[in-house]
């Protein structure tokens, strides 16, 4: 990811890409949009506005219930959206994808199910220090619950994880490990590779959240080894509401139900249920049927423009916008990892995150501002919050010039 190209090398037809995104070329307070929160959310290409769309005009019908037309063929897409992710992730069967409301929903499902059945008392749970709190508040419900340990992988001040606390946290104790693939504030790619290797050899499964990792790079769940692997649609360019968690058949087979009702069972009796194999054990109640036809609309997208690509034009733009940045009095960068996606997180000294993001606004430039749901990393570098630029393959250099003239703008106008 890391890897230098210059953007003429870089052979993504960007006009033509915008053109699929139909809300880039809207105004926003009398500006043109200028969107850099695609860490919280992505924006959507027509693709997937139309797999929608074409889903409640033409296909609308329930799945797995119904021996009529429309509900047998609504079946037959939905299955084939789950092999989409199955081959998108290169995970061996398409048992092993669980469609969730996003990677949220998929943490807690393995936290609670999995600690039901493997955490007790004494037992410990490691996550890091740069998680998301959708990273951390299921593990830390679940150790509550079971008497058991949260353990913290520490961070240096670039935002790495150390790696050699890690090694010293595993023990015969460790159950599980959560870990980010990529850090949503920071933009840190994590050695997951390596984390889950040191892990296997204590026979420790671990789960990756990829909720900002798939918009940005392909995952092969195969060749990292993952035990679980977890994202969210709608970061992806695909729909909200609904996401993936990936297991290894014989961890899913392991996990006792999370939610129950509809669509999980073999038999009921009143006496005793019998739960249906993986995955549908796992998804209870009518899904998000539109939801899981955009997501594969949204992955065979971005497949079309080609994952490597999307990853050189972003590094490029990350280089571009972090050399800008660094030439402004007053800014630095929290977050300096080697080996970073395009998110950029940057205090401004003196002035509060909240009013550039406010001024930004007004010049039509969209940016997350605050503590990104990562409370504990904030305590880490003592600081509040930060403004995060998130940039995605639609975006430009001319917006970050933009960007830049703006942000100088309101550090003139706050100082
Ligand atoms: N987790 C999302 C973000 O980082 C919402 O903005």
């Amino acid at each position: 990811m890391n890897k230098q190209k210059t953007i003429s090398e870089t052979p993504i037809d960007i006009e033509k890409i915008r053109a699929d995104f139909p809300i880039l070329s809207k105004k926003v307070n009398g500006k043109k949009l200028i969107y850099f929160d695609n860490g919280a959310t992505s924006q959507k290409p027509v693709q997937v506005i139309d797999a929608i769309a074409n889903y409640y005009k033409d296909q609308n019908a329930n799945i797995h219930r119904g021996v009529h037309t429309l509900s047998q063929e609504i079946t037959v897409l939905y299955e084939k959206a789950r092999a989409t992710v199955q081959k998108h992730l290169n995970a061996k069967s398409a048992n092993e994808i669980v469609f969730t409301s996003g990677t949220t929903e998929s943490i807690n499902l393995v936290a609670h199910s999995f600690a039901k059945k493997f955490i007790n008392k004494g037992d410990e749970v490691i996550v890091t220090a740069m998680e998301h709190h959708s990273n951390i508040l299921p593990w830390q419900q679940v150790c509550e619950e079971r008497g058991a340990l949260l353990k913290v992988v520490p961070i240096n001040n670039e935002g790495e994880l150390i790696m050699e606390e890690y090694k010293k946290l595993l023990s015969d104790k460790t159950k599980i490990i959560a870990v980010a693939h990529i850090s949503n504030t920071l933009g840190t790619v994590n050695p997951v590779k390596e984390i889950i290797k040191l892990a296997h050899e204590k026979n420790i499964p671990v789960l990756l959240d990829g909720a900002q990792a798939v918009p940005h790079t392909s995952v092969d769940v195969q060749e990292l080894d993952a035990d679980f692997y977890c994202f969210s649609g709608h970061k992806l360019f695909g729909p909200t509401g609904v996401g993936i968690l990936y297991g290894k058949e014989k961890w899913l087979n392991e996990l006792p139900p999370y939610k129950v009702g509809g669509g999980t069972i073999k038999t009921v009796t009143f006496e005793k249920t019998e739960y249906a194999d993986v995955p549908l054990r796992f998804e209870a109640g009518t899904p998000h049927i539109e939801g899981g036809i955009g997501l594969a609309a949204a992955i065979d997208y971005v497949n079309d423009i080609g994952l490597d690509k999307i990853a050189a034009y972003e590094h490029e733009l990350l280089i571009y916008a972090t050399a800008a940045l660094q030439k402004i009095e007053g800014v630095k960068i929290i977050g300096t990892a080697k080996n970073k996606a395009s998110v950029i997180s940057f205090v401004v000294e003196g002035i509060h995150a909240f009013d550039l993001g406010t001024i930004l606004d007004q010049l039509g430039i969209a940016v997350r501002t605050g503590h990104h749901c990562t409370q504990p990393l904030m305590a880490h570098y003592c600081i509040q919050g930060t403004v995060r630029a998130a940039f995605a393959f639609y975006n430009t250099k001319e917006e970050i010039d933009e960007f830049i003239k703006g942000l100088e703008r309101a550090i003139a106008m706050l100082k």
